[in-house]
């Protein structure tokens, strides 16, 4: 398909049923995030128009996220596995953690909470500072999903040759890859965008060469540019043309950055 489309995810019409093999997605988390703007210390610099509002009353942001799981699951296919990038909110002094997303996926199988861990964010001096956000991994069959293990392994610090076969391991579900820096050769204007290295163990461990690949949300098109890259197909949705155009500019660019 390789396709980003200009318009709201809640409706997928493009897309037709049972054809995803794998969702991936961060979705706007609510909390007020000034998309399309450019920020320096602080400041405003510039603004590109009316963007997407990050900052709905709750009950409108969770009945648009069911609405758009609710088309997940209509495009999926039976084997079909979705991964939700989601973090804690911190809301007058005290922390929301997303649990509530659960009851969205009540005819699926959890499989994995992945606790993404980073090194760097908003510091604090009244609690610990937060460094890692989750993935859910939800299937929509209990058993029959892709798992390529295999092509996901990482080398064991603690290997021993008389113990164990082999120095590769899985990776386990804490994730330590950095958040993208803003002198990393993938950053872009988008100001919530998630790094390749995290995509891409995703789409390798749950996908095969040829699948399709959805992010509803697809921002500066990371989800897009990684399924491209390892030999997949992608579609995927986004509410702001100028991300898109940033997208299409990653997805023609030929010059591999990370992998
Ligand atoms: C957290 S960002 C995704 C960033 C992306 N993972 C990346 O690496 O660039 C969420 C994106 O969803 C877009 N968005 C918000 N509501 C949407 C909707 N209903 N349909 C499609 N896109 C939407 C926003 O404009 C924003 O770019």
């Amino acid at each position: 398909m390789n396709k980003i489309f200009n318009h709201s995810c809640e409706n997928m019409r493009e897309i037709p049923d049972k054809s995803v093999s794998l969702m991936v997605t961060s979705p706007p988390y609510n909390i007020d995030i000034h998309y399309g703007h450019k920020w320096e210390k602080g400041k405003q610099i510039e603004s590109k128009g009316v963007k997407y509002a990050d900052n709905f009353e709750e009950d409108e942001y969770r009945n648009m996220l069911a609405k758009v799981i609710g088309e997940t699951k209509r495009v999926l296919k039976d084997d079909g596995q979705i991964w939700f990038n989601i973090k804690n909110r911190y809301n007058k002094g005290i922390i929301i953690p997303p649990f509530w997303i659960l009851d969205f996926f009540q005819d699926m199988f959890l499989k994995n909470i992945v606790i993404w861990n980073f090194d760097w964010g908003g510091s604090t001096n009244k609690r610990f500072c937060s460094r890692y956000e989750y993935v859910f991994f939800f299937t929509k069959h209990r058993d029959n999903y892709t798992f390529n293990l295999d092509d996901v392994k990482i080398p064991a610090l603690n290997y021993r040759p008389d113990r164990y076969k082999s120095q590769m391991k899985n990776p386990t579900d804490v994730w330590r890859i950095s958040m993208v820096s803003g002198n990393s050769p993938e950053r872009t204007e988008h100001p919530a965008q998630y790094p390749e290295e995290l995509i891409e163990r995703i789409i390798k461990v749950g996908t095969n060469p040829g699948d399709l690949v959805l992010d509803p949300f697809m921002g500066s098109g990371t989800t897009a540019v990684v399924a491209k890259k390892l030999g997949r197909q992608y579609v995927g949705y986004e509410l702001e043309q100028e991300y898109i155009k940033i997208a299409e500019k990653r997805l023609t660019d030929d010059e591999p950055k990370i992998f």
